[in-house]
């Protein structure tokens, strides 16, 4: 007797009235009779129909929702609504009881809050097996659409000595003793005495890194862990999240920005072609919520019509200074209803304007290019006008930023007085220094928060809801 998945099961390659064997967790358990049971392998349960007179009722008692059990049976065609086949049980063993008074996930709707708190089983309920499944197959995704285009997989260093944002929010590596840290002269902490020899912290990004390999294989990729320790509570944003860095040589912006296009829509795409099921399931659910909400703030697009949306129309690029006067002239700046009025060019973009660009006055993925250079990091190519980089973001509904990119500053002598004007020791970087003084070239890269775009295509509003352990301030449970 050969064992299956639900999945396997359910997609009618099995012939009717074969016997099959079969392992799973009980969703629900009706009418002493009827077992709904899930793998994980896909959305749906299938049924199984125990015959109670047949079996044992102290085993009976043990078939509870969670509980994991196997199960040797026909599969046949069932005789009931709502499955085209279902399995006529035989023989039924339970490997691990669930106490139905104590197991966190019942039968009913709990509230992700709730969920969260209990992450370690989330992924047994529809809604978070179906994000997860969309997860992993957004990464396979990433992964084929680079293969596909002749890019290297690159790892980049978790642990580094730079900052690649300049920011200065890392997370510092140490295993100096905190109560005994060995001191300099200077009364601070001497990090000459500490496991590398110098300060090292986790990586915010491997930007810096992935050059260095497009400046020798061509075109390259990292996707790994990156992280950061700004203290920003939202809805947006972990301290740990996932990057995507395509980085390449010879390219420049405008190449940058066809090919950020192609591979979201590329993406974006391959789920509409394979996971439908699961993305049907989030669809309903989403319209299921929006019915609770009042007409103004339903949203006018199905998630599918919004996936569909991006993968059938161009993403509009409007340059950083087109933007300000747009937003110089909108509604909401001059009544106030901004928090961050925008008075004059040079001003950050805060989520509200991005959000207002892209959900309110484009009503499309935007991509914003041509940045002030004060407002962005020190490795953008600086324009001909001296005061703006070649940056670009892209922005998405509903999200916001969700790629960051820009064509690098290939020029020694003014990456030397960029990093010169905000204080990065040449020392620091000499090998970032040493692309430019030995073979430098045009190059160019962005990278794409893989939880803001799993965001995007699940619907879901809240990051902490699409990684499987988000780590937040305050919280690094499981
Ligand atoms: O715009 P960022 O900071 O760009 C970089 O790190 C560049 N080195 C990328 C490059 O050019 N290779 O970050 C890139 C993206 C953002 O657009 C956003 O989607 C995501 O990373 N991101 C976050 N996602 C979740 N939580 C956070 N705290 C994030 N910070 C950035
Ligand atoms: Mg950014």
């Amino acid at each position: 007797m050969k064992s299956y998945t639900v999945s396997e099961l359910l997609s009618q390659k099995v012939a009717p009235n074969t016997e099959v064997e079969i392992k799973g967790w009980v969703r629900t358990f009706r009418a002493n009779r009827f077992i709904a049971l899930n793998d994980g392998s896909t959305l749906n349960n299938i049924q199984c129909v125990v015959d109670f007179e047949n079996f044992d009722e102290a085993l009976l008692k043990r078939i509870t929702t969670g509980a994991a059990v196997h199960i040797k049976g026909d599969l046949v065609e069932s005789q009931g609504k709502g499955q085209t086949v279902e399995v006529q049980a035989k023989f039924v063993d339970v490997l691990g009881d669930s106490d139905p008074e104590t197991y966190p996930i019942q039968p009913k709707k709990h509230s992700f809050e709730f969920l969260r708190e209990n992450a370690h089983l989330r992924t047994r309920t529809s809604t978070f097996s179906a994000v997860m499944r969309l997860r992993s197959a957004l990464s396979f995704a990433i992964h084929k659409y680079f293969n596909e285009n002749g890019f290297y997989y690159m790892h980049a260093p978790i642990i580094t000595g730079s900052d690649a944002e300049g920011a200065g929010e890392m997370f510092r590596v140490t295993n100096l003793d905190a109560k005994n840290a060995p001191l300099n002269e200077a009364g601070e902490v001497d990090y000459s005495k500490d496991f590398f020899g110098k300060e090292t912290n986790l990586t915010v990004s491997g930007q810096l890194e992935a050059e260095t390999y497009a400046m020798s294989l061509g075109k390259v990729y990292t996707f790994g862990p990156t992280f950061r320790a700004e203290n920003s509570n939202t809805s947006r944003h972990l301290a740990e999240f996932w990057m995507i860095e395509p980085e390449v040589a010879f390219m420049d912006l405008p190449g940058n920005m066809d090919l950020a296009e192609d591979f979201m829509k590329s993406v974006i795409k391959y789920i509409l072609d394979n996971n439908k099921e699961d993305l049907e399931f989030l669809d309903n659910r989403l319209q299921e919520e929006d019915k609770k909400k009042p007409q103004a703030e339903r949203s006018e697009m199905t998630l599918i019509e919004k996936l569909k949306f991006v993968t059938d129309n161009n993403f509009k690029r409007v340059s950083y200074t087109e933007a300000i006067d747009i937003l110089r002239n909108s509604k909401p700046n001059k009544k106030k209803k901004f928090k961050y009025i925008i008075d004059e060019w040079g001003a950050d973009l805060q989520s509200e304007h991005e959000r207002y660009l892209v959900e309110k006055h484009f009503n499309c993925p935007v991509i914003l290019f041509d940045y002030p250079a004060n407002i962005k990091a020190f490795y953008m190519r600086l324009n001909d006008d001296g005061k703006t980089v070649r940056a670009m973001d892209i922005l998405f509904p509903g999200i916001g930023e969700i790629v960051g990119g820009a064509q690098r500053e290939e020029r020694l002598d003014v990456l030397k007085e960029k990093m010169a004007a905000i204080g990065i020791p040449e020392e620091d970087l000499w090998w970032y220094l040493d692309l430019r003084k030995f073979g430098t070239a045009v190059h160019s890269g962005f990278g794409l928060g893989f939880e803001r775009l799993v965001m995007f295509a699940t619907g879901m509003s809240n990051i902490r809801d699409v990684i499987p352990f988000p780590r937040t301030p305050q919280n690094a449970e499981f």
